[in-house]
């Protein structure tokens, strides 16, 4: 047991050590821990790169604010930020998967210390980590109106109602009036399944719940979506104003997606909303 403990030791040490010069050649992330995001790393820049042009272009992002990154994954958008964002501006992002907040304070922080990084402990499916919170009573660890900006990319892709409803109202008490929230929801409705013939909801999401679908009836943070209405009246419930129209999703397309097929049928229905606090 302590043998195949060393052994098991060893490799990790290897593995990490010959990761180190393609991680200093790319400047991303290994592809062991990206590779639920995007596997392929110039696709990893690219749709981060894509993301921070939509942000300025569309939702006024400006080099002076302060941004909130939720879930924020392993630096796809903090990396492209930190050549956008001036040193009055700051960004903290936060994830329940601690080795991406892991790489992201080793590679990020330590080379730009108003990029801060923050563990989430919050139970979800998608990890295997014990954890003390549910997503429903997670209470961000920020004061009231700190952010002129916020980015939930592909996170409420994860997260059943309760848990939605709670991150949305959290993202407004932290947002100042005024704030930004840009966020990626899989959206279905009559008319987006007319649209997408043969990639009906019920084919990559087969578990139905009314208001929204999930991919894996065990897992159900694997994979969900909402039907439209539901999210309409979440962000109303929240305070939150939609900034019309819900887009097609502008960084992860299926025409990109670096695999092909069933896997990348939910793409169709990632779709981008704009919304502002108040
Ligand atoms: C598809 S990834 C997207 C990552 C990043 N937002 C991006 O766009 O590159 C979804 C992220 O949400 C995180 N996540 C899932 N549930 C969460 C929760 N309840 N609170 C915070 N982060 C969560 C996951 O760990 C994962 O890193």
């Amino acid at each position: 047991m302590v043998l195949q403990d060393d052994l098991r030791n060893v490799l990790k040490t290897v593995r990490n050590t010959a990761e180190l010069p393609v991680t200093r050649a790319t400047g991303v992330p290994p592809r062991r821990i990206r590779v639920g995001i995007s596997p392929a790393w110039f696709d990893f820049k690219q749709t981060g790169r894509d993301q921070l042009e939509f942000f300025v272009e569309l939702c006024a992002l400006r080099p002076t604010d302060r941004v909130l990154d939720i879930g924020c994954g392993v630096g796809r958008i903090a990396l492209p930020l930190t050549e956008y964002l001036d040193e009055s501006g700051s960004y903290d992002g936060f994830d329940i998967l601690p080795e991406m907040i892991d790489w992201c304070e080793a590679n990020i922080t330590a080379q730009h210390p108003n990029f801060r990084f923050h563990v989430a402990d919050v139970r979800s499916s998608i990890s295997a980590l014990e954890a003390e919170t549910e997503a429903w009573e997670y209470e961000f660890p920020f004061d009231d109106e700190t952010f002129d900006f916020a980015y939930a990319g592909s996170l409420f892709t994860h997260l059943t109602p309760e848990g939605t409803e709670n991150y949305l109202q959290e993202t407004f008490r932290t947002l100042k009036p005024g704030g930004r929230l840009v966020a990626t929801f899989n959206v279905f409705n009559r008319e987006t399944q007319r649209l997408v013939p043969g990639r009906r909801v019920e084919r990559y999401w087969p578990n139905d719940y009314g208001t929204y679908r999930t991919k894996e009836k065990d897992a159900p943070e694997s994979n969900i979506a909402y039907e439209e209405g539901y999210v309409r009246d979440a962000y109303v419930k929240a305070g939150l104003r939609i900034v019309e129209p819900i887009r097609p999703d502008a960084s992860y397309s299926p025409a990109r997606a670096p695999k092909r097929g069933d896997d990348t049928a939910n793409l169709w229905y990632s779709s981008g909303i704009i919304a502002i606090r108040p």
